[in-house]
């Protein structure tokens, strides 16, 4: 990410804030509904519209993202502990991060459209694309 790119992707994580959990929520479920092979991953939650369970995860994604973004010169730092769950034990097929970071985006453009003008939206694509190669980065 060139220091532009990290400008836009801290400008955007501020203008959403106090939302961050609910696009994390919106993006799950988004992901599950379109692209429902990634459904297998969450066989012990319930994947129903408005789910406890989806709402919950989403704010543990969206924290992950806030904290990947106030750390963005060294991700692969601050979600070390997450690359070795992800990488290790979870085993989640590398292409599925690019399907959630794809919802993810698509959240942003529905909910705050004017927070996404394309330079806005390809840093946050290299973001979200830094951050699935960080979680997939420990396979063994
Ligand atoms: C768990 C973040 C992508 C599957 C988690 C947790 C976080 C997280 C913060 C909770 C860890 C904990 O409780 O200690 C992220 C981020 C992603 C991402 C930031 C990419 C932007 C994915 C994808 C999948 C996935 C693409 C599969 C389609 C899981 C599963 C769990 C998990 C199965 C365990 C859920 C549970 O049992 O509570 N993830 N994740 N993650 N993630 Fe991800």
């Amino acid at each position: 990410l060139s220091a532009a790119d990290k400008a836009n992707v801290k400008a955007a994580f501020g203008k959403i804030g106090g939302q961050a959990e609910e696009y994390g929520a919106d993006a799950l479920e988004r992901m599950f509904t379109t692209y429902p092979q990634t459904k297998p991953y969450f066989p012990h939650f319930d994947l129903g519209k408005g789910s406890a369970q989806v709402k919950g995860h989403g704010k543990k994604v969206a924290a992950a993202l806030v904290e990947a973004a106030n750390n963005i010169d060294d991700i692969a730092g601050a979600l070390s502990k997450l690359s070795d769950l992800h990488a290790q034990k979870l085993r989640v097929d590398p292409v599925n991060f690019k399907l959630l970071g794809q919802c993810f985006l698509v959240v942003v453009a529905t909910r705050n459209p004017s927070l996404l003008t394309p330079e806005v939206h390809a840093s946050l694509d290299k973001f979200l694309c830094a951050v699935g190669t960080v979680l997939t980065a420990k396979y063994r």
